[in-house]
C-alpha cells in the first residue's frame, strides 16, 4: 500500500480500486485538490489499511453489488466507523442500493461519476466523518435520535421512522416520503434536512398541489424573461434557490407528466433548463419527496413514472397511521395539551380507540378544539371530545371493561370497522390503512383466538 505521512487537518482518503476504475485520473484530481490518498487493489486490504491509520472516507469501486462484497463492506463499516464508505459500481438496483446502505454504506454512485461530483461528495463526506468523529460517538440506530427528536412517540413504528432517518440523512440520495395526511411527512423532511450534510444551507419547500400546473414547472425551475405571457423578468426556479441545500416537493404525486421527466433528469445528473432558455444549468439539490397516495399504485394506473418512481423510492419510506401506533397516543396527548392539562376518565381509551383518518395532526385539532369547550379547565372529559371519536367507539366501554390490552384494543377497532362496511373487506383494509393480506391474517388471527 502506498500510504503517505499525514497532515493532521488534510483530508484522507482510502482509495479502494477492486476493479481498475479510472484510478489515475481520479487520484491525481484528489492530489491536487490536497489530499492524502492511500491506495488498495481489494476490500480485505481496506479493512486492513483502515486497521492500522485513521481514513475519512473509502471510496470503493466495484462492478456491483452483491452477497459478498456487502459483507466485506459491512466489515469495513464496522472497523472505522467514523469512516465514510462510498461505494462506486457500474451498476445498481433499488435492492442493492438499499442494501448497501443497511451495511452502513453512506452513498452508492453509479458510473460514469465526474471527478468534480466525486470530489464534491468526498468532501461533503470527510466533513461529516470529522464531524461525528469530534462527537463523543452516540448509540447507534434510533435510540441515538429518540429524545433528541421532535417526532414523538416509543413505538416501534416510530422507532422505525427514526432510524431510517439516521441512515438516510447523511446521504446526498433522494428520499420518498409516503404516508397518510398527518402522519408527520414534513416534520420528518425537516430532521432529515437537519441532520443531512447540508443542515446549514437552505431547504426550500414547494406543495406541488398548491401551485397551479401551469405555473409549476416555472416555479421548480425558472423560466427567462419573455418565456411564456407575464413572464416580464427573468426569475430563478427552486432548483436553483434549493443549490447546495434541500429541495423539498410535497405532493409529490401530483406532479404531471412532462414535469416527470424533466424532473428525473434533474436528479439524475443535476441539469436543469429554465422555461425559454436554451442551455442549461448544473445545480446540487439534495431531494426529499412526500407524498399521501402510494405511489407504485400510480405507476400501475399509470399516472406517474416509473423509472422516476424508482429513482426516487430508493430510500423510500411509509410513514405509520396513528392507528398502527396507539401505543403513543398518550405521549402525544400530553405534548399536545401540556403540563396543566389532564385527561378525564375513559378519555385516553376512547381515543386509542379511534381510527383517526386525519392522523397527529387530527389528534392535535381535536385536542384544541377540546380544550377551548371544556366544561372544567384544565380537564378534558370524554363529553368534551368531538361526537364522531366518542360514538365510533360505540358500545366499548361495556365490551372490553377495564384492563385492557393492545391486541384487544386492535380486535375491536378491526373488527367494529368491517361492520360498519358490513364486511366489505376492500373496503375495511382502505380504512385501516393496511392492505387485504394482511386485513386476512389479521381476521384469521382474531377467528383462531376467539372461537372462529
Ligand atoms: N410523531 C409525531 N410527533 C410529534 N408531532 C407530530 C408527529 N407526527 C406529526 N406531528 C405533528 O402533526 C402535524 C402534522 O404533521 P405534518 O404536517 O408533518 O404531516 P403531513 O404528513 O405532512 O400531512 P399532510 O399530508 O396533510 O401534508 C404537525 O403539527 C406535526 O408537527
Ligand atoms: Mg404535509
Amino acid at each position: 500500500m502506498n500510504v503517505l505521512a499525514f497532515e493532521r487537518d488534510a483530508i484522507a482518503v482510502l482509495w479502494v480500486d477492486t476493479d481498475g476504475w479510472g484510478a489515475a485520473a481520479a487520484k491525481r484530481c484528489l492530489g491536487d485538490c490536497g489530499y492524502h490518498v492511500g491506495e488498495v487493489e481489494s476490500v480485505t486490504a481496506a479493512l486492513q489499511a483502515a486497521r492500522s491509520q485513521r481514513f475519512d472516507v473509502a471510496v470503493v469501486g466495484l462492478p456491483r453489488i452483491d452477497q459478498h462484497s456487502l459483507e466485506l463492506l459491512g466489515r469495513l463499516h464496522a472497523t472505522a466507523k467514523s469512516m465514510r464508505v462510498l461505494v462506486v459500481v457500474d451498476e445498481a438496483t433499488v435492492a442493492t442500493a438499499v442494501s448497501a446502505m443497511k451495511v452502513g454504506v453512506s452513498d452508492v454512485l453509479v458510473k460514469p461519476v465526474g471527478d468534480g461530483d466525486l470530489e464534491r461528495v468526498i468532501q461533503a463526506s470527510a466533513e461529516d466523518a470529522k464531524v461525528s468523529s469530534c462527537a463523543a460517538d452516540p448509540p447507534s440506530g434510533g435510540a441515538s435520535r429518540a429524545g433528541r427528536s421532535s417526532i414523538l412517540g416509543t413505538s416501534v413504528a416510530i422507532g422505525t421512522v427514526l432510524q431510517w432517518i439516521d441512515r438516510v440523512a447523511p446521504s446526498a440520495m433522494p428520499v420518498l416520503i409516503e404516508g397518510e395526511s398527518g402522519t408527520g411527512k414534513e416534520l420528518v423532511a425537516r430532521e432529515i434536512h437537519a441532520a443531512s450534510r447540508v443542515a446549514d444551507q437552505p431547504m426550500v419547500a414547494i406543495n406541488c398541489a398548491a401551485v397551479p400546473a401551469s405555473l409549476l414547472e416555472s416555479e421548480l425551475f425558472g423560466h427567462e424573461q419573455g418565456s411564456f405571457t407575464g413572464a416580464i423578468a427573468s426569475k430563478r426556479g427552486l432548483f436553483e434557490m434549493a443549490d447546495g441545500g434541500t429541495l423539498f416537493i410535497d405532493e409529490f404525486g401530483e406532479l404531471a407528466g412532462g414535469l416527470q421527466a424533466k424532473l428525473l433528469r434533474a436528479i439524475e445528473d443535476g441539469r436543469i433548463r429554465r422555461v425559454g432558455a436554451t442551455e442549461e444549468r448544473q445545480v446540487r439539490v439534495r431531494l426529499v419527496a412526500a407524498t399521501n397516495k402510494t405511489l407504485s399504485d400510480e405507476v400501475r394506473a399509470g399516472r406517474f413514472r416509473e423509472d422516476l418512481f424508482y429513482r426516487i423510492n430508493v430510500l423510500g419510506i411509509r410513514l405509520p397511521s396513528l392507528r398502527e401506533h396507539p401505543e403513543d397516543i398518550g405521549l402525544l396527548v400530553k405534548h399536545f395539551l401540556g403540563d396543566s392539562w389532564t385527561l378525564g376518565e375513559g378519555v385516553l381509551k376512547a381515543l386509542q380507540q379511534y381510527a383517526w383518518p386525519g392522523n397527529v395532526r387530527q389528534l392535535c385539532n381535536a385536542l384544541e378544539r377540546s380544550k377551548v369547550l371544556a366544561a372544567q379547565p384544565g380537564i378534558i372529559a370524554i363529553e368534551d371530545l368531538p361526537r364522531e371519536i366518542v360514538t365510533a367507539g360505540g358500545e366499548p366501554p361495556l365490551e372490553i371493561g377495564g384492563n385492557v390490552d393492545l391486541e384487544t384494543l386492535n380486535r375491536v377497532h378491526v373488527l367494529k370497522v368491517l361492520k360498519q362496511h358490513r364486511g366489505n373487506k376492500a373496503k375495511t383494509s382502505r380504512v385501516l390503512g393496511i392492505n387485504r393480506r394482511s386485513l386476512y391474517r389479521l381476521l384469521e388471527k382474531f377467528g383462531s383466538k376467539h372461537g372462529g
